[in-house]
């Protein structure tokens, strides 16, 4: 368990000191000087207090080998800090000049195919390379030198959105070393591989390759370490400046933005090698679904920190450019997924970036000051934003209380994806989404939880696919429900152990005795679907109009448990789908079938109230208007109304919402779009 470290309190004391963060990604590099003087004064007017600066600027500093060019950065550190601007200063590792990569092809990635990339575009870094390596420590070095003492700077940002692949001759190396660690003697990898399997057994590490293209299929545990083995080589990347950092004795937090669910990072791994937790989070406005989806990233942020606040690193106030089709986000849009993250625990909200590029890549991108100048509606956008932010000083630092766990596994996400299975069409990140919407749409809050934790204080825990269950996990499973919790399993989970080998006996091997059912076969479902028949005394599921599974389910027999329903047709007829083992005052539910979202919303909302658990509002987590998210961060209630109708809901007692300081009694009214941020109004 880690502690408050100082530089996590260092952060804690600048929000508490200056309020919520509010700026975004500054590239002064990319416009002249008089240029930076009109930002800043426009940064001041728009209430921005935090700027990330220098992310791709080593070109700029280093314009040749050694070179150091300090004279820009220092004036514009000057200016920010002159006008009141904190600065967040990034290590400019992510794009390193054409230079080093034209001196040093060994720098440069290689894709799976074989062919190096070059120069011209970003990320064109090998994590394995020493060479790269060698010259991102000696940069990052003289920059925390020069300016770990300037007033400016509160924090530091290292590399950027870490996520880059190699499969050369470097990354062949490290990856060996890795297996090396993690197996010991070739003997061991060969069990764990299941190298017996078409004749893959290795006499030496030395003969290991990353997985480059291949004939056909790949030995899906080799995939997984692989996987594996990139994560932490980019953490070892990412830990190296960090320590570089330190040890000029740099005082401030260290962080590097994460990418929400990214599949290449296991943020689980990373989480307490920052100081602050930060992510990059694009919700796609042509997305209904978007609110709810970026939600879930926002509890994995939060839980990721356990619990602490997050800082949005960036976001778009507008249009994104990298979409094929980017829908603009209307001001009162962009206003709203701020005032989410917030009521969601961040308590910085950026955006990339501040000024639109005129040239480069992302000359379409939007920006907190359009093409257009501060004489647009996105820039009226900011400023009403800088002024809401300063309003919401009083959940600086709270918490966002959660009973509700949703367990979410890196490893599993991979081996569960590799190809080969049952059916492609089952997606670990399609359940964990569909099974969070069913707990937003009720208004309550879940933590994001890694596999074979401890699982204590939570009343209801969602496993909606976790493909590798370790004997931990089911331990820790157990225990929760045996303490009274209940806990949901979803389809195709427990099937492997943490070498993705299929556990053999009756499924889910680990889990059988909790859920008191056992599998034989688990097996795609034809398209049509396969209609289930809920139990009689079964009111929730007997209420949706057409239950029915589809994707993938299991050929299953109840041995301990109640069986909520079956399938009622073709080769699966009379076999249980969804059944539920109730210990003591807890219970195990099991769910042996994709089911259709009205039945799946059903056996949620199920355990939710025989968990006793309540909605953000207090009351039953029954569904709420649709569109309606309600979350509650320390004593502020966060009503946002992301449909385009008005909502009047009941909210008992008298309350002040913080960012029109209007008074409602028992009811609030919000507007298409519109967030509220209540407190209870005390009358003593
Ligand atoms: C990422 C990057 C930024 C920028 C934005 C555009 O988040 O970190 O540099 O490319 O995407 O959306």
């Amino acid at each position: 368990m880690s502690t408050t470290t100082p530089p996590r309190r260092a952060f804690d004391a600048l929000i508490a000191e200056h309020g919520l963060g509010f700026g975004g990604d500054y590239n002064p590099e990319q416009w002249t000087p008089d240029v930076w003087r009109e930002d800043v004064e426009l940064m001041r007017e728009a209430g921005v207090n935090l700027v990330t600066v220098g992310v791709f600027s080593w070109a700029m500093i280093e314009p040749t080998p050694g070179a150091r060019e300090w004279g820009w950065l220092d004036e514009v550190l000057d200016l920010l800090h002159a006008g009141g601007i904190a600065v967040d200063l990034a290590s400019p590792v992510a794009s390193p000049p054409p230079w080093l990569g034209m001196r040093h092809p060994e720098t440069l990635p290689v894709d799976r195919d074989g062919v190096r990339l070059i120069p011209g575009s970003r990320n064109q870094f090998s994590p394995a390379s020493r060479v790269y390596r060698e010259h991102a420590a000696a940069i990052t070095r003289d920059l925390a030198e020069r300016y770990a003492g300037h007033p400016a700077v509160c924090m530091w940002h290292v590399g950027n959105e870490y996520g880059q692949v190699d499969h050369g001759d470097e990354a062949a190396r490290e990856f060996r070393l890795w297996l090396g660690r993690r197996y010991g003697t070739i003997e061991a990898l060969n069990e764990a591989w299941g190298t017996a399997f078409w004749s893959q057994r290795y006499a030496d590490f030395d003969e290991i390759l990353p997985p480059r293209r291949m004939p056909y299929l790949v030995n899906p545990t080799q995939s997984l370490d692989f996987r594996r083995y990139s994560s932490d080589q980019l953490r070892e990347c990412y830990r190296e400046l960090r320590d570089v950092i330190r040890a000029t004795g740099a005082a401030q937090p260290i962080t590097t933005n994460f990418m929400g669910f990214h599949a290449l990072t296991d943020y689980w791994a990373w989480a307490d090698d920052v100081d602050v937790v930060s992510d990059d989070q694009y919700p796609d406005p042509a997305s209904s679904d978007s609110p709810a989806d970026i939600a879930l990233v926002q509890d994995l942020m939060r839980s990721l920190g356990r619990g602490r606040s997050w800082v949005l690193m960036e976001q778009a106030i507008s249009a994104t450019s990298w979409r094929e089709h980017n829908l603009p986000k209307s001001p009162l849009r962009a206003r709203r997924d701020s005032l989410q993250a917030v009521a969601r625990g961040a308590d910085a909200v950026c955006y990339f970036q501040w000024r639109q590029a005129k040239a480069g890549a992302e000359r379409f991108h939007s920006a907190m000051l359009p093409h257009a100048g501060s004489d647009s509606d996105v820039f009226r956008g900011v400023r009403r934003q800088g002024e809401d932010l300063k309003k919401l000083t009083a959940v600086a630092g709270a918490r966002v209380p959660a009973e509700v766990a949703i367990l979410f596994d890196w490893s599993s996400w991979w081996a569960g994806e590799e190809p080969a299975r049952p059916t492609e069409r089952l997606s670990t990140m399609t359940e964990v989404t569909r099974w969070y919407r069913e707990l937003w749409r009720r208004g309550v809050v879940a933590d994001v939880v890694p596999a074979a934790s401890d699982l204590a204080g939570y009343r209801t825990i969602l496993v909606p696919h976790s493909y590798i269950v370790t004997p931990e996990t089911a331990s820790a499973l157990r225990t929760a429900v045996d303490a009274g919790a209940h806990v949901v399993i979803g389809p195709f989970s427990g099937v492997a152990d943490e070498n993705a080998q299929v556990l053999t006996g009756r499924s889910p091997v680990l889990l059988r005795d909790l859920l008191g059912v056992s599998g034989e076969e688990w097996g795609a479902v034809p398209d049509a679907g396969s209609p289930l028949a809920p139990a009689d005394d079964w009111d929730a599921g007997r209420a949706v109009a057409q239950p029915h599974a589809g994707i993938l389910a299991e050929r299953l027999r109840a041995e301990d448990a109640d069986v909520l329903a079956r399938h009622a047709d073709g080769d699966l007829a009379g076999i249980p789908a969804i059944t539920r083992r109730t210990v003591g005052t807890g219970a195990a539910w099991y769910v042996g079938a994709v089911l259709d979202q009205a039945t799946l919303s059903a056996v949620i909302a199920d355990a939710l109230a025989a968990a006793g658990i309540t909605d953000a509002l207090g009351g039953p987590a029954g569904l709420l208007p649709d569109g309606l998210e309600a979350v509650r961060r320390g004593d502020v209630l966060f009503l946002l109304n992301h449909a385009d109708t008005r909502t009047d809901i009941t909210v008992t007692g008298s309350h002040v919402d913080l960012l029109t300081g209007e008074e409602t009694i028992d009811s609030v009214g919000i507007a298409p779009g519109e967030v509220r941020a209540l407190t209870e109004r005390r009358t003593w």
